[in-house]
């Protein structure tokens, strides 16, 4: 059976990064059949709007997503607010996938160690963020969210079942790493915060192998600073997660580096998932060969341990990616005196070769 990916470039420097992704997947020798769709500020240009109808039902059909970046300055003004990239894709693919699983490692590389703002051991952090994406604040139900120019509303909203379908992914996850778990909300003013940890505190009890913890977002963001290795699994709701995730990256001193997944219920016997490096479309740099491919790699390894059960095909990815930046190859982010300067597709095809030889 061949692997079905659908992929998804968008702007900026989406196109670029996910051609070496695709690049490093193609290295493996595996059956893979990639399908292509227009996402974002292109299919606005080309189609009138960011995700159109023939891209949602190839993302349906597909095994999995591999998806670049979207956005930037020309779409930015677009009206209604709703067609442009960031709102009109990306959320509306998070919610019509069921996409409700944000896995968001972040994991230090020996070799970049230096980069991280926490000097020394303590940067050296592996932590993983699992943020609900598909409830909360984001998605407040249309007639709650409005603004008649005096006065604005957004509404948090959570059920049970949305709270314990992610609580569980967190322990899925958590039993291929420390087996600890950090649930993040603020219980101590929202409501909805309150019911999420009833929820955890059930699912906690059910699985008594994981060690759950209850911190609130504001002392989480405060030890993240202070000492970010306490972590081994971060769950929280949309929102805290968007913000939560961004710092623990930022500590890594990599940010341009890692990737992510979204996941959403198994299809079949495949959990379908959308893989996306976290960092956007830096249209500054588009087109220049100047973009690290290494996130959108690193997706495309998350993709063959999440979506195609081969975590030893990511695994030589990751392992392929960590000898490269040994050898002392870098792109321009991440260029230091010392080190060899390359292009966006001589770092992608230095991967490809290290998966190839593996
Ligand atoms: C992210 C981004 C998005 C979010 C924006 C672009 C809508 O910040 O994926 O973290 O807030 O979820
Ligand atoms: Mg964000």
């Amino acid at each position: 059976m061949s692997l079905h990916v659908a992929v998804l470039r968008g702007d900026g420097i989406g196109p670029e990064v996910t051609e070496e992704a695709i690049r490093v997947l193609k290295a493996l020798s595996l059956d893979f059949t990639f399908e292509e769709a227009l996402v974002g500020g292109a299919a606005y240009d080309a189609t009138g709007h960011p995700l159109p109808p023939e891209t949602l039902a190839l993302c349906q059909k597909a095994d999995a997503v591999l998806f670049g970046a979207v956005g930037g300055p020309q779409w930015d003004r677009v009206e209604p607010a709703t067609l442009r990239p960031e709102v009109g894709a990306l959320l509306p693919l998070r919610r019509e996938l069921e996409l409700y699983a944000n896995v968001r490692p972040a994991k230090t590389l020996r070799s970049l160690m230096m980069a991280s703002p926490l000097k020394g051991e303590n940067g050296l952090i592996d932590l993983v963020v699992m943020r609900e994406l598909t409830g909360g604040i984001y998605f407040g139900q249309p007639r709650e969210r409005r603004n008649d120019g005096e006065l604005a509303v957004d509404t948090c909203l959570y059920s049970k079942s949305e709270v314990r379908r992610i609580a569980l992914q967190a322990v899925k996850i958590a039993r291929n790493r420390r087996r600890e778990v950090t649930s993040v909300d603020k219980a101590n003013v929202l409501e909805t915060s309150r019911l999420w940890r009833e929820v955890v505190d059930q699912v906690a009890a059910e699985n008594p192998d994981v060690k759950f913890t209850h911190m609130l977002v504001d002392n989480c963001a405060m030890q993240l600073v202070r000492n970010p290795k306490q972590f081994d699994v971060i769950l929280t709701e949309n929102m805290f997660g968007d913000i939560l995730s961004d710092e623990a990256s930022m500590i890594t001193g990599s940010l341009g580096l890692l990737p992510s997944a979204s996941l959403s219920d198994p299809r079949g016997n495949k959990v379908f998932g959308l893989y996306e490096p976290i960092h956007g479309s830096a249209p500054d740099i588009a087109g220049q060969g100047r973009a690290n491919p290494i996130a959108a790699i690193l997706s495309a390894a998350m993709m063959m341990e999440y979506t195609f059960d081969q975590a030893p095909a990511g695994r030589k990815i990751e392992a392929a990616v960590e000898k490269v930046l040994d050898s002392g190859l870098r792109t321009a982010d991440i260029f230091e005196p010392g080190t060899k300067l390359v292009s966006t597709s001589e770092m992608g095809q230095a991967v490809a070769t290290a998966v190839a030889a593996d």
